[in-house]
């Protein structure tokens, strides 16, 4: 396993590309959820140093923090609040220019200006999302949304 990350500054796109095979071999023969989580997390905020990465499971009718990286968050989202239980009840990823014109955004941090959350699928059901914040209005975009997908795809949840 590689224990350093090769740190890329190309454009976001190639960032991805190449983050994304360290990822795979980071995880690839760990069954541990918990260390697989943790260390996308790591691998993700040391690439983007982005204000806050992390996974919310979910647990009966609510999303339940896990592993993340960055300022302390809100522990417990119910199904249809916020950002992440949005695309948790639409199942839909969500790209939030201004999270102060979402209606119902959860504000963990004031510093958090935009957001994506992608929803994690297990056996064709939603099992949890993945939440990104930036302390920059309108950071993320569609290249965000395929490169995050590519990684959520590589981890067996
Ligand atoms: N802003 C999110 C809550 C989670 S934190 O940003 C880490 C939301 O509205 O669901």
């Amino acid at each position: 396993m590689a224990e350093d990350l090769t740190i890329n500054s190309g454009t976001k796109k190639e960032q991805y590309q190449l983050l994304t095979p360290q990822i795979e071999a980071l995880i690839t023969g760990e069954t541990d959820l918990t260390a697989n989580l943790g260390n996308v997390c790591a691998a993700l905020k040391e690439q983007f140093n982005w204000f806050w990465v992390g996974f919310y499971l979910i647990k009966g009718d609510q999303l339940v923090l896990n592993a993340f990286q960055g300022p302390v968050a809100c522990t417990r989202i119910q199904k249809g609040k916020g950002v992440c239980g949005a695309a948790w009840q639409n199942a839909k990823t969500l790209i939030v220019d201004d999270v102060d014109a979402f209606e119902g955004h959860i504000a963990c941090s004031s510093l958090s200006k935009s957001e994506i959350v992608i929803p994690i699928y297990s056996n064709d059901v939603i099992i949890g999302v993945l939440d990104v914040d930036s302390e920059h209005l309108s950071f993320f975009d569609k290249d965000d949304q395929e490169g995050l997908q590519r990684i959520i795809d590589l981890i067996e949840f």
